[in-house]
């Protein structure tokens, strides 16, 4: 039999994660955690997809590669997604942070003006060059740390020109950087300094201006389908009622939805992310135990962002494993943002995920791939290395996938691999 021509063989991988879909969706509750797990595995790509993937003996006798990359020793796993950051933004909050060591709280500073309207006063007016400028290097680190795809929000604009730019900014980079980036419309990010006690009538822009204009850009700008639409609903951003005004007039324009619920106080949103049918409900610190069992019963995902408690310094993470017993799917992102947690690297959400949330390893792994995967909407295409997906793939310089979560601090992705092009090597981005 003659063989197969293909463009890349990946081989002799110590240990190849596949992280199989189950019934062509994510890993629910008890059977997160499911690798696929092959040793000496071997993955061929064409067209920038995964076309087979088994024991190197058998598709190093079945394809010809133009290019092959020798993984012995090492570990193969899909390429990570970060279904939850805040990458547009100007500025930093440097000082907040030393005034949170004195001990203010966070939304202490917010409610005195600083935290979230700090960094919009700094973002507000700047062009999309200078966003695309201050998010590409960001964007490089986290895929130089395994993120292939990423979701990135507006927020830092809260008036419709400045939430555009920012939507436009996001989409000129997914165009000219080999991530891809999935985009979500926060509006309702917090209550401008301008509409101060007078948050419903902030509500009614962002449902009546804002969200007519984010559906005629995205027209505009050529995307295949309309951005997804959040919402914080905390005290002292939007409470319950506002949250569902919002999210309803989104849904009905056809958006997909997305809410921050319970980081701070537990008001109902992630009970009305389920009765919604929205594609993830984030955060979860202070999520009451009904409503743990109303997320579990649903297809909404639970994504957890433990960079966030750990960047505030807080003791109390998403009750990870409660969810799990109520038969939710979990993900992982960073939460990426100049306030709480300016983390760029899901390695580290792995590590803290292993040691706050008590996930293993794999069931880590798998949050942070095709179950993050899920919270996008791309369940069938990114996060896993079952034939068929994108050849989105990290390779660790490590004999065992648990060193993913066992180191922290300096972690051991070696390769990134984005639709089967090299795109960053020993944690840096290279450029073809
Ligand atoms: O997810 N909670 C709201 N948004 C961010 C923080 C944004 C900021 O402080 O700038 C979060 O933690
Ligand atoms: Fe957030």
């Amino acid at each position: 039999m003659q063989a197969m021509k293909t463009d890349l063989l990946i081989h002799s991988a110590r240990q190849l994660c596949v992280v199989p879909p189950h019934a062509h969706g994510p890993q629910r509750g008890a059977h997160l955690g499911d690798l696929g797990l092959l040793e000496d595995g071997a993955l061929a790509i064409a067209d920038g997809r995964v076309i087979a993937v088994g024991p190197t003996r058998e598709l190093a006798a079945r394809f010809h590669a133009a290019r092959e990359i020798d993984a012995r020793g090492k570990v193969v796993c899909p390429g990570f997604v970060d279904p939850h950051t805040h990458l547009v933004w100007m500025g930093d909050r440097a000082a907040e942070f030393e005034q949170r060591i004195a001990g203010a709280t966070y939304m202490e500073i917010m409610a005195a003006g600083g935290g979230i309207m700090s960094t919009v006063r700094a973002t507000r007016d700047a062009s999309v060059d200078d966003l695309v400028a201050a998010m590409r290097p960001r964007l490089d680190r986290m895929l130089a740390h395994g993120a292939t795809t990423v979701e990135v929000k507006t927020g830092y604009g809260l008036e419709t020109d400045a939430e555009l730019r920012q939507l436009e900014a996001i989409v000129a980079l997914d165009r000219s950087h080999p991530a891809t980036l999935v985009p979500t419309f926060l509006g309702a990010h917090a209550v401008p300094a301008e509409y101060k006690g007078r948050s419903d009538a902030y509500v009614d822009l962002v449902i009546h201006e804002m969200l007519p204009a984010v559906a005629e850009k995205s027209r505009a700008l050529g995307l295949e389908r309309l951005p997804f639409c959040d919402v914080f609903c905390e005290d002292g951003a939007f409470d319950l009622a506002q949250s569902r005004r919002i999210l309803e007039a989104a849904r009905a324009l056809g958006f997909p939805l997305k809410i921050h619920v319970d980081e701070f106080a537990a008001l109902g949103g992630t009970r009305l992310a389920a009765e919604l049918g929205a594609t993830s409900a984030d955060h979860l610190v202070t999520t009451p135990p009904e409503d743990i069992i109303a997320l579990g019963a649903s297809e909404t995902v639970a994504v957890s962002l433990p960079s966030t408690p750990f960047g505030l310094g807080h003791h109390d993470y998403t009750p990870a494993r409660a969810l799990l017993e109520a038969g939710a799917v979990l993900a992982l992102a960073t939460d990426c943002n100049p306030g709480t947690a300016w983390n760029e690297s899901l390695p580290f959400v792995i590590a803290l995920a292993c040691r706050y949330l008590r996930l293993t390893p794999a069931q880590a792994l798998v949050a942070v791939t095709l179950n993050a995967a899920c919270a996008l909407g791309l369940g069938d295409q990114v996060g896993s290395l079952a034939p068929g997906y994108a050849a989105d793939a990290v390779i660790l310089d490590a004999p065992d996938y648990r060193h993913l979560g066992y180191r922290f601090g300096v972690d051991p992705v070696a390769l990134v691999i984005k639709r089967g092009e090299v795109v960053a090597v020993n944690g840096q981005r290279v450029t073809a």
